[in-house]
C-alpha cells in the first residue's frame, strides 16, 4: 500500500488558524508532520495547534505571526528555530483580498495586498530556506489563485500578487534545486472559506455555472494536493502549478 509519511518532518504553514491553511495543517499531521500554526492572533494559533496535536498525536506550536510585519515575522520565526530548529516544509498560504475596481483602488488597497501577499512571502521564505539548504532538503510551496491566470474585475491587486507568485516559485525552484529543495505551488479555484463567504449567492451561482464538477471546492480538496507535493512521491516536481478548480480553467 503507498502511503505518505511525513513524520520528522517539521512544516510552517503560514495563514493557518483557518481555511485553507488550518486544512493543510491539519492533513500534514495526519501523515504525521510536526506543525507550527502561524497567524496574527498567537492564542487562536496555539489554540489550533493544540487541537491538531491531540488529535493526530504529532507535535504542534502555536505562534503569533503577522504576515503584513517584517519584525512580526522575524521575531516568530526566530522563536521557531529556537525551539524545534528550523523547518523543512514550508507553506506559504496567508493571504488577503482588498476587492475593489481598478479606477477606486487605493494605494493603500494595493500596498496591503502586496504586503502581505507577496512581501510577507519573500520574509518568511528567506528565514525558512536557510535551515533548507544546510540540510540540503526542503518543500516550498506557494498558495496561488486561478485569478493569477484568468484576471478578475475588482482584484487587480490580489491577482497581481497571484500570478507574481508563480515567478517567484518558478525562478526560486531553479535557484534551490541544487540543494534538493522544491518549490512549487497551487492555484485554487473557488473554495468554501471565510475568503469567499462574503461574496453575494449571486456571484456564487455565476461561479458555479462555470465549474465543470457541479460544486465548490472545500479545503481539503487544496490540502491533499499540497501534502502530496510535500511528500516523497514528488520529489521530481519542482516549479510547477497544479490547478484545483474543479475544471473552471
Ligand atoms: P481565509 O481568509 O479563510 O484565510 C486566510 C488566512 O490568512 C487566515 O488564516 C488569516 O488569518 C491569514 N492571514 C490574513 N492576513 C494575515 C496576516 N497579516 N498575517 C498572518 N496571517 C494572515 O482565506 P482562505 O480562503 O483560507 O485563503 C488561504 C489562501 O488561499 C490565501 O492565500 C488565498 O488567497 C488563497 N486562495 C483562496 C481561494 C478561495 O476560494 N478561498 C481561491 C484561491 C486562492
Amino acid at each position: 500500500m503507498l502511503c505518505v509519511d511525513l513524520s520528522g518532518k517539521r512544516a510552517l504553514i503560514t495563514g493557518s488558524t483557518r481555511g485553507i491553511g488550518m486544512a493543510i495543517a491539519m492533513y500534514l499531521a495526519k501523515a504525521g508532520a510536526s506543525v507550527i500554526i502561524t497567524g496574527r492572533d498567537e492564542g487562536r494559533a496555539k489554540e489550533v495547534a493544540q487541537h491538531i496535536s491531540s488529535e493526530f498525536g504529532v507535535e504542534a506550536l502555536g505562534v503569533g505571526m503577522n504576515m503584513e510585519d517584517m519584525r512580526s515575522i522575524e521575531e516568530a520565526y526566530r522563536r521557531v528555530e529556537a525551539q524545534w530548529g528550523g523547518v523543512d516544509l514550508l507553506i506559504n498560504n496567508a493571504g488577503i483580498t482588498r476587492d475593489k475596481l481598478f479606477l477606486r483602488m487605493s494605494l493603500e488597497d494595493w500596498e496591503q495586498v502586496l504586503k502581505v501577499n507577496l512581501t510577507g512571502t519573500f520574509l518568511i521564505t528567506s528565514l525558512a530556506v536557510k535551515g533548507m539548504l544546510k540540510n540540503r532538503w526542503g518543500r516550498i510551496v506557494n498558495i496561488s489563485s486561478v485569478v493569477g491566470f484568468t484576471g478578475n474585475v475588482g482584484q487587480v491587486n490580489y491577482s497581481a500578487t497571484k500570478s507574481a507568485l508563480i515567478g517567484f516559485t518558478k525562478s526560486l525552484a531553479k535557484e534551490l534545486a541544487g540543494r534538493n529543495i522544491t518549490v512549487n505551488a497551487v492555484a485554487p479555484g473557488f473554495i468554501e472559506t471565510d475568503m469567499t463567504a462574503v461574496l453575494s449567492e449571486e456571484i456564487k451561482s455565476a461561479y458555479l455555472k462555470n465549474i465543470p464538477l457541479g460544486r465548490f471546492g472545500k479545503p481539503e480538496d487544496v490540502a491533499g494536493m499540497v501534502v502530496f507535493l510535500c511528500s516523497e512521491y514528488a520529489s521530481y516536481i519542482t516549479g510547477e502549478v497544479v490547478h484545483i478548480n474543479g475544471g473552471m480553467y
